[in-house]
Formats: C-alpha cells, structure tokens, sequence
C-alpha cells in the first residue's frame, strides 16, 4: 500500500517495466490489457513522460482493452479514446498494435467481433496476456464484470457484452477466464469512495455475484497498487 495516488502510479509503473522487459526476454513481445476509467490516467501520463518512455520497449507492445464503453471512439466516456490520447499516441504506437472494441457494431457483433481479434491474435488457446491491468469500481466490478450481471457465469474466455440496466448501456467486457488465464494481473485502486470494495473483494465473504472482482483468480496471484486511503479498511478488518 501506497502514501499516495501518485506512489501507487509510480510503483506500478516501475512494476510495468520489469513485466514488460521480462515478457519481451521471453517471448520477443508483451501484449496488455489497458484499463479504463479516470484511475490510469496519470499510470498512462507517467509511461508516456520522458522519464518512462526510454525504460520499455514499446515497439515490442501490443494493446488491448480489458472492457470498452459501448460510445463512439470519439467519446469522452471512451476507454480506447483515453489510452490513445494519454499513452498510444504520445508513445507513436503503430495502429496495427492497438486493437480497440469496434463500438459501432452492435453490443453483441461488437463483442463477438472483440474474440475473434483475440483469437486471431493469440492463435491456438489459450489466449494469454502477459498483462491485464484493472481498476475497481465502488461496487467491486472490474473490468465491466458488474454485480448480479449474465458475464460473471461465463465459462470461456473471450469478450463479452454487458446491459447495466441502471445506466441503460451496454458494455463490452473480457470475461473473467480470459483475465484469469493471464501471466500477471495488476489493481490500480486509490481514493477512501474505495476502500469498502477493496476490503470487500480481499477480505469479505466470498460473493463474486456482489463482489465481481473477487472473480480475478490467476494462477500468480494478481497484484494490487493502492494509495491508504484505498487501504484504509483493510486494517481493521
Ligand atoms: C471502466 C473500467 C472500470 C473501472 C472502474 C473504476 O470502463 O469504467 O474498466 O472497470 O476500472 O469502474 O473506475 P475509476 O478508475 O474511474 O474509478
């Protein structure tokens, strides 16, 4: 646990590069699975900053989205939007490196559309990220596994679309055997509106109905950057 958001951003981000050195040691490349949300905006900010940009080998990096707002790539709301103007572009990934969830398809073409760009990519199974970065949401969700929601029953691993009836959206989302059948997972979860989930999904009762999170189960335990406020309930509990 981290003093600060922005200690929770830089640890991760040293983290970042000894996982992506590694992955490119071993296998020539590291594929990702960006987060969404306001939380990796400064992670993104930072890998992009002189002083991270020379410490990975970019050109060697391939991204995907661990879920995508069903809008426009244009949106604000856009999770591809936010990673291609914070850490793509500053970084001059090539285009044929990033692959974003074709939102103007329908939610289901979109996702059917988002498993075969993965499996197209990984070749046989299993589909395997060296990386899948997450935030969580004040309701445990992560990725857009959403409490109570269809997805979190689903056994294979691919992508798959989600209606948050109280939103009335739809989303795309990896499903939780994809996630979990990555090399490494990371949290990024800072601020107190946290701290209830993160005790929730670490040490509350074992309900991934409730808690989605809880579904993150790989076989290297995932890792979690937090700031104290995030922690501040997992003492006591
Ligand atoms: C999204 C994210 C989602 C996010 C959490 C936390 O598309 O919103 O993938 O899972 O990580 O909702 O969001 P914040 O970082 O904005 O708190």
């Amino acid at each position: 646990m981290h003093a600060s958001p922005e200690a929770a951003v830089r640890s991760l981000a040293d983290y970042l590069v000894g996982q992506a050195r590694q992955a490119v040691q071993q296998r020539g490349r590291f594929v990702w699975a960006l987060a969404g949300g306001s939380s990796p905006r400064r992670l993104y900010e930072l890998l992009a900053s002189a002083e991270f940009r020379n410490r990975i080998d970019w050109a060697a990096g391939y991204f995907f989205f661990g879920d995508e707002r069903y809008v426009p790539h244009t949106s604000p709301d856009s999770n591809y939007r936010l990673a291609r103007t914070t850490l793509l572009e500053p970084l001059g990934i090539a285009a044929d490196h990033v692959f974003p969830v074709d939102t103007a398809l329908p939610p289901a073409a979109a996702a059917q559309a988002y498993t075969e760009a993965l499996q197209a990519f990984f070749g046989p199974p299993p589909m395997q990220f060296d990386l899948v970065l997450l935030g969580l949401g004040d309701n445990a969700h992560t990725a857009s596994l959403f409490p109570h929601t269809p997805v979190l029953n689903e056994q294979v691993a691919g992508a798959r679309e989600v209606y948050l009836p109280e939103q009335q959206v739809y989303r795309i989302t990896l499903t939780a055997p994809l996630i979990n059948q990555a090399n490494q997972v990371a949290f990024l979860v800072y601020g107190a509106e946290k701290a209830a989930a993160v005790r929730q999904v670490l040490r509350g009762e074992n309900d991934p109905a409730q808690y989605p999170a809880q579904l993150v189960a790989p076989a290297q335990p995932a890792e979690w950057f937090l700031d104290q406020a995030a922690a501040a309930e997992l003492a006591t509990s």
